[in-house]
């Protein structure tokens, strides 16, 4: 058993070590210009108070990963020593307001540090890279203003809106998924982040995105509807359409621009007198067509698994 003064001196000399540890890190985090967050909030008390609400500020200081993680508001604004020293100095911290000049791959690559990979996997060839979007012009990452997600607006949909205001249009049409009501948003469809698939789309396909949801229209099925197959937006607009069913054409027009004339009956709607033509111009239309058209008979469009489905007649 050591004396007890062997321990004391032991203690002094870890002590010691410790001390020469903690300030060789301070030495090295001068010499790299960090100052420490503590030193930020002398000044942005008020800005700290937002962001002490956010995942970020609860991640940094309750449980940082690393060192970098530890820093806090120099995580993301880099070392602030050049700040401290002149605020009116605008090239250092890094800031990431538009106004402010600093290069939008500058800005991106600090969040990127931490956030690349997972569904940002495909960012740098994404339409909004492309289109020079920096993360905060759809995140607040200081301030939490949506639920979840650290987003620019309340919600997904309106943060998107913001920009894509054709797409706001298309969703006050009469047939539209529930977007507007808040019980879809466009990010159950798109990857704002980038895919593989065009317009950003999360699937690998626009049927394999469709059917995440309707997955009965997924198929396979033993009587196939080729364009059904193909793309579900040969026939559907995703966004809105003022036919019923989101239907790109009323039918029997949607039906007619790919069977007109078909083999077996004709597709300028029978009954002589009373053809599309007529109908156009104010005529009676068929009876035959009349309700769900076509579908009045061949009613299984998607595709049926009936054995006697042929023709889509049930
Ligand atoms: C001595 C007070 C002081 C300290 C300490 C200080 N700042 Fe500032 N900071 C200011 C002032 C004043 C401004 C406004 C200057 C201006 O108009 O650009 C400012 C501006 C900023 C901006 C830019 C705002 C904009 O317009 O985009 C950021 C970002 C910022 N500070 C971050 C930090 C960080 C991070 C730290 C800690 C490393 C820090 N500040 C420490 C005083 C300070
Ligand atoms: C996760 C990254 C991140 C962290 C951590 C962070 N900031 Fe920011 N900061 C940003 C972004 C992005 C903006 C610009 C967009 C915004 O206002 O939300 C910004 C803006 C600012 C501004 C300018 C705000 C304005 O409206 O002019 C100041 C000042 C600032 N930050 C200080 C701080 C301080 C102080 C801390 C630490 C308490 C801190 N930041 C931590 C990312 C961060
Ligand atoms: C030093 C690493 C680091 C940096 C830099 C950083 N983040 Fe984060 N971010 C985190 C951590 C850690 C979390 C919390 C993760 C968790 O809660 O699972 C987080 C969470 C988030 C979230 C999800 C919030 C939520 O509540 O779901 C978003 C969005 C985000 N960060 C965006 C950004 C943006 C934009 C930037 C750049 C301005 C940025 N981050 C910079 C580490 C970082
Ligand atoms: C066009 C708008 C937009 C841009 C630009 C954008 N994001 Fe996002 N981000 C979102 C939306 C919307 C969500 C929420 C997705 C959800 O809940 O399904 C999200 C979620 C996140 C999350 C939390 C979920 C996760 O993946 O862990 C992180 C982190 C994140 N974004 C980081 C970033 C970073 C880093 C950048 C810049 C390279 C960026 N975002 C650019 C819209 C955007
Ligand atoms: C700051 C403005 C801005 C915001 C916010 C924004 N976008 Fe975009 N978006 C653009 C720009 C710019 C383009 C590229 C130019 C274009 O095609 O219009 C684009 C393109 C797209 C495209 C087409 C991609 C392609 O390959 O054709 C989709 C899909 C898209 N955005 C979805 C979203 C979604 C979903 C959100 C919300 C999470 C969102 N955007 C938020 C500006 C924005
Ligand atoms: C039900 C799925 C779905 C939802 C929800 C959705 N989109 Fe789309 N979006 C698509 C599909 C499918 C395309 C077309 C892809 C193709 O055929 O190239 C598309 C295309 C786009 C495009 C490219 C231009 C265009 O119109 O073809 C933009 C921009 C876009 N969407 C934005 C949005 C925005 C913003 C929201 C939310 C308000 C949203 N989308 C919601 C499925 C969806
Ligand atoms: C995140 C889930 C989700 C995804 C993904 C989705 N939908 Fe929907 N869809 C819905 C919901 C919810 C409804 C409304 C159902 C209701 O009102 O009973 C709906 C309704 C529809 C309707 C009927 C509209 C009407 O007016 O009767 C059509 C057609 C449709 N979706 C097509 C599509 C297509 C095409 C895609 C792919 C581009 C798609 N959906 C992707 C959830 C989804
Ligand atoms: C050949 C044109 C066509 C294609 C392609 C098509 N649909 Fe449809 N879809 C229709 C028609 C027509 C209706 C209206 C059905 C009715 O009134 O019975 C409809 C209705 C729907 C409905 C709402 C009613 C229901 O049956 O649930 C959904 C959901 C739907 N389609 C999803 C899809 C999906 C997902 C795809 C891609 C896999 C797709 N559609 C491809 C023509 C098509
Ligand atoms: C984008 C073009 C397109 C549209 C729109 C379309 N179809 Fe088709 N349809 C096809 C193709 C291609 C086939 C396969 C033809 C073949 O196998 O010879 C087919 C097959 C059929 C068949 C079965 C034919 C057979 O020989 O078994 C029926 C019935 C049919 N479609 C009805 C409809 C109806 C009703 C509509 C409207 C709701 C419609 N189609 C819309 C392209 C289309
Ligand atoms: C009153 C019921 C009925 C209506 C309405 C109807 N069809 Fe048919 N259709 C049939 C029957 C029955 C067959 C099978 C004929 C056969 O086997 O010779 C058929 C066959 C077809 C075929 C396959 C032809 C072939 O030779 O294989 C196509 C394509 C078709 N219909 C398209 C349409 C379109 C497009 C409409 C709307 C303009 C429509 N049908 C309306 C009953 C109908």
């Amino acid at each position: 058993m050591a004396p007890k003064g062997g321990r004391n001196r032991h203690r002094a000399v870890l002590l010691t070590a410790l001390l020469l540890c903690a300030q060789d890190a301070l030495a090295q985090a001068r010499a790299s210009g960090f100052v420490g967050e503590a030193k930020c909030l002398t000044c942005h008390e008020a800005k700290n108070r937002h962001f002490s609400a956010t995942s970020h500020a609860r991640a940094f200081r309750a449980n940082p990963r690393n060192e970098l993680e530890a820093r806090v508001c120099e995580a993301c604004h880099g070392p602030g020593s050049a700040h401290v020293a002149n605020a009116a100095d605008k090239s250092a911290p890094i800031r990431f307001t538009r106004e402010s000049g600093t290069p939008i791959e500058t800005m991106n690559a600090r969040c990127l540090a931490c956030h690349g990979g997972g569904q940002r996997q495909h960012w740098p060839d994404s339409a909004h890279a492309r289109a020079l979007l920096a993360c905060s012009d759809c995140h607040a990452p200081m301030e939490r203003r949506s639920s979840a997600g650290l987003l620019a607006r309340p919600t997904i949909n309106e943060t998107c809106l913001a920009c894509h205001a054709q797409q706001r249009a298309e969703f006050r049409r009469r047939s539209r998924m529930p977007v507007p009501e808040g019980k879809m948003s466009c990010a159950d469809c798109h990857n704002p982040h980038g895919s593989t698939t065009r317009a950003l789309l999360k699937g690998d396909s626009v049927n394999e995105t469709c059917a995440e949801c309707h997955a009965e229209k997924r198929g396979p099925f033993l009587w196939e509807h080729a364009p059904v197959r193909e793309d579900c937006g040969t026939c559907h607009a995703p966004h809105g359409s003022n036919h019923e069913s989101l239907l790109v054409a009323a039918r029997p027009f949607l039906c007619q621009q790919c069977h007109n004339p078909p083999i077996g009956h004709p597709g300028q709607f029978y009954a002589g007198d009373r053809t599309a033509a007529v109908v156009a111009a104010g005529g009676a239309p068929s009876p035959r067509l009349v309700a769900r058209s076509c579908q009045n008979c061949h009613s299984a469009i998607h595709g049926s698994n009936h054995p006697s489905g042929a023709r889509f007649q049930r």
